[in-house]
């Protein structure tokens, strides 16, 4: 049988757990490779949601676009956290995750042999969304500390452009976009007319004096801004598969047709779950956040021991992107390090060619003693090597 999906790499997480299987159930086996916050949402708010769990309404589709109550408390939420002013009415879809949102916002605006820019490391699943659409990935070059330029971006745009995808705080780098690079970014977009797809699914996970810039806080870029969100990551909710999708009113009713004919609605019980932990657990969020920046500061200072791990130091999410001297396949190193050490950590590779020759080290769920150890280990397999 043909499939149209034959041509799509498949999902390289999936892959490597396969590898990864006998190792997972042996007693020492640590996990940096997913990723993964490592909190889940505070008591208070899962008490609220066991006592809806007998009501019909928790059992029943929500509106297409989501509960309306949630739409106005992440509203207010927004505003405060991210400068973004958005109409809970009608420029906010509650969506499935971040994911399908993405894939929503790109069959929403990108059509087959249509291109959308994307800055390279890149995060798998929206390559593989852009190739399920038949359009394609136009890659940008990112600096040495991970971050786009506009020059690059703009010289990638061509007749076929219908948008531009970034990730702030990046995935799989931590790069925190700056904002005269993401202010850059915006302006192509309105002189060129064509969408910014916007990625901040990480947007509390900034660390020392770095800062979430939002390119919807900025009053001219209503209508060429899409930003995706999700609640699986700094709200540690990624079971339920609960996030956002936020455009103009314009958008949002086009958005509309895709989310009817994919998912309705997002999962019921999450949307309340969601609901309630922006009304009870942000202060739980924020101390959650302080747990990861310690623990980011105890992974940093144990990488440097290692001289084989070239640090390449980003401000957000709980991933570190280090360049592996000498390594020209990651794929490799990766296996080589999960057989001799129990370790998982991510290839590189997988993130795009741009990304080979660096691993992946997510510490998101990790106690700091499984930090240390994961070191210790990372430290015997290179410095013995
Ligand atoms: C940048 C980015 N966007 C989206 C997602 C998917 O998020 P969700 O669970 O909300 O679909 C991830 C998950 O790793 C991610 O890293």
């Amino acid at each position: 049988m043909k499939y149209r999906t034959d041509d799509i790499m498949p999902p390289p997480i999936v892959k490597l757990a396969e590898a990864a299987k006998r190792f997972i159930k042996s007693p020492g086996f640590l996990n940096l490779g997913q990723g993964l916050p490592g909190h889940i949402p505070p008591d208070d708010a899962i008490t609220v949601l066991k006592d809806r769990l007998s009501h019909p309404a928790t059992h029943v589709y929500t509106p297409d676009e989501g509960l309306l109550e949630l739409r106005e408390e992440l509203s207010l939420y927004l505003r405060q956290k991210s400068g973004i002013d958005a109409n809970p009415q009608d420029e906010i879809i509650i969506t499935a995750g971040a994911n399908n949102a993405f894939l929503g916002a790109i069959l929403t605006l990108v059509g087959p042999n249509q291109n959308i820019i994307m800055p390279t490391p890149y995060y798998f699943n929206s390559v593989m969304a852009v190739k399920l659409l038949g359009a394609d990935v136009k890659e940008a070059p990112v600096n040495s500390s991970f971050q786009p330029r506009v020059e690059d971006i703009e010289a990638a745009i061509d007749k076929n452009t219908r948008a531009i995808f970034i990730i702030t705080p990046n995935n799989p780098t931590g790069a925190v976009y700056e904002k005269r690079t993401i202010d850059g970014i915006v302006d192509l977009c309105i002189q060129h007319d064509i969408m910014l797809i916007s990625d901040e699914t990480y947007s509390r996970m900034v660390f020392d004096d770095a800062t979430h810039y939002s390119p919807r806080s900025r009053r001219d870029a209503e209508n060429h801004v899409v930003t995706l969100g999700s609640f699986s990551k700094d709200f540690g909710m990624s079971g339920w598969r609960v996030g956002f999708t936020i455009g103009s009113a314009e958008f949002i009713r086009e958005f509309l047709k895709v989310q009817d004919s994919i998912t309705i609605c997002a999962p019921t019980a999450g949307q309340m779950l969601a609901l309630e932990v922006l009304k009870k657990g942000l202060d739980t969020v924020e101390q959650e956040i302080q747990r990861l920046s310690r623990l980011r500061d105890l992974a940093y200072l144990r990488m440097r021991e290692i001289d084989a791990l070239e640090e390449i130091y980003t401000k957000g999410t709980f991933y570190l992107f280090p360049r592996v001297k000498g390594c020209t396949d990651s794929r490799k190193l990766v296996t080589d390090i999960l057989q001799s050490t129990g370790t998982l950590i991510l290839p590189g590779s997988i993130f795009g060619d741009a990304g080979e020759g660096h691993v992946r080290i997510s510490i998101g769920p990790l106690t700091p003693e499984a930090v240390d150890e994961a070191f210790d280990r990372l430290s015997k397999f290179f410095n013995d090597d």
